[in-house]
């Protein structure tokens, strides 16, 4: 595994090794993980995945400051490259790419990329900024790592959309592959934040797996049917947590992330509606959702 900073460098590397393969005959594919570091299961499923469909497997551990609001989480974001690099080499990471703020933002940006639609419900209305600061990011990322694959964790379902739009508006030559969300054993969804919750709002913070879990059940004894009532059933669910805030209990048509109506029946959207919760335990923020 070779772990690298400079951008000239990781080309120069990716060229030399493409260049090496081709001459024994050989076409090499490249498979691409963006983090922002501090891994976890959720990010290995998605080096694993791209071990599985890809020759050359880069990951690229960055916190992008453009995508953090002033008043979130950026300083105290949680760091750790001696544990990532350790954990990237057990996994079979070829390269590693650890660019400095700097070095991806010499000047400050007067090009952004800005995804519409996609971007204005959800994370997107609570975040101002937020999704350019990732689209921006992900696509000088792609033009510098050049991948034919880019692995993306539904975990973040409102990303894995834009990004898709993103790179169909673009004609990034690039496949977006989504992962499936990656949980603890009593189903909270992992995440790099979780760190920051006490053990008292990690256990409460289960109601939020627990309510998706839950919707099928609910569906069954046909209590639930259309949009509206899920969705309150969900949020009757979420406060018997006394200690969780709701930021939005969402059920839109996915990927296109629109309003499906409150009378929408539920069977008639199947696998093409999701289900998407954003609640606060104290200052921590937590994402989690469900493709009906
Ligand atoms: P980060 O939050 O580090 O996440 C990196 C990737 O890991 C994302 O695709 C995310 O969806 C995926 N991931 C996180 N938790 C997961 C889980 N429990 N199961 C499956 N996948 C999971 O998302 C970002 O970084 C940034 O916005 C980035 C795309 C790197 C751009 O800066």
């Amino acid at each position: 595994m070779i772990a690298i900073e400079q951008i000239t460098e990781l080309r120069h590397q990716l060229a030399h090794l493409r260049q090496e393969r081709s001459n024994e005959g050989r076409i090499s594919t490249v498979g691409f993980v963006p983090t922002m570091g501090y891994l976890h299961e959720g990010h290995a499923s998605l080096i694993q995945a791209a071990k599985e469909q890809c020759d050359i497997v880069v990951l690229s551990i960055f916190v992008n400051p453009i995508q953090f609001g002033p008043n979130e989480d950026l300083d105290k974001y949680p760091r750790d490259a001696e544990r990532d690099l350790a954990l990237a080499k057990r996994l079979g990471v070829d390269f590693v790419f650890l660019p400095t703020v700097d070095s991806m933002y010499p000047t400050p940006t007067k090009t952004k990329v800005k995804v519409d639609e996609v971007t204005t419900l959800l994370c997107g209305a609570r975040r101002p900024g937020h999704f350019d600061g990732v689209t921006t990011v992900v696509s000088k990322l792609f033009n510098i790592v050049q991948p034919d694959y880019a692995f993306f964790g539904m975990k973040d379902a409102q990303q894995v959309a834009v990004i898709q739009q993103m790179v169909s508006d673009l004609n990034f030559p690039v496949t977006i592959v989504p992962c499936p969300i990656i949980r603890e054993e009593d189903g909270l969804a992992l995440s790099s934040r979780n760190v920051y919750l006490t053990e008292q709002q990690r256990q409460e913070a289960l109601v939020l797996s627990q309510s998706l879990c839950r919707i099928d059940a609910w569906m069954q004894s046909e209590e639930v049917s259309t949009v509206s009532q899920l969705r309150d059933r969900i949020i009757q669910h979420i406060e018997t947590s006394p200690l969780a805030d709701i930021d939005y209990v969402e059920i839109l048509s996915f990927p296109q992330l629109t309003e499906l109506g409150i009378n929408a029946s539920l069977q008639a959207h199947k696998g093409q509606a999701i289900i998407a919760l954003a609640v606060r335990f104290g200052t921590t923020r937590l994402i989690d959702n469900r493709i009906l």
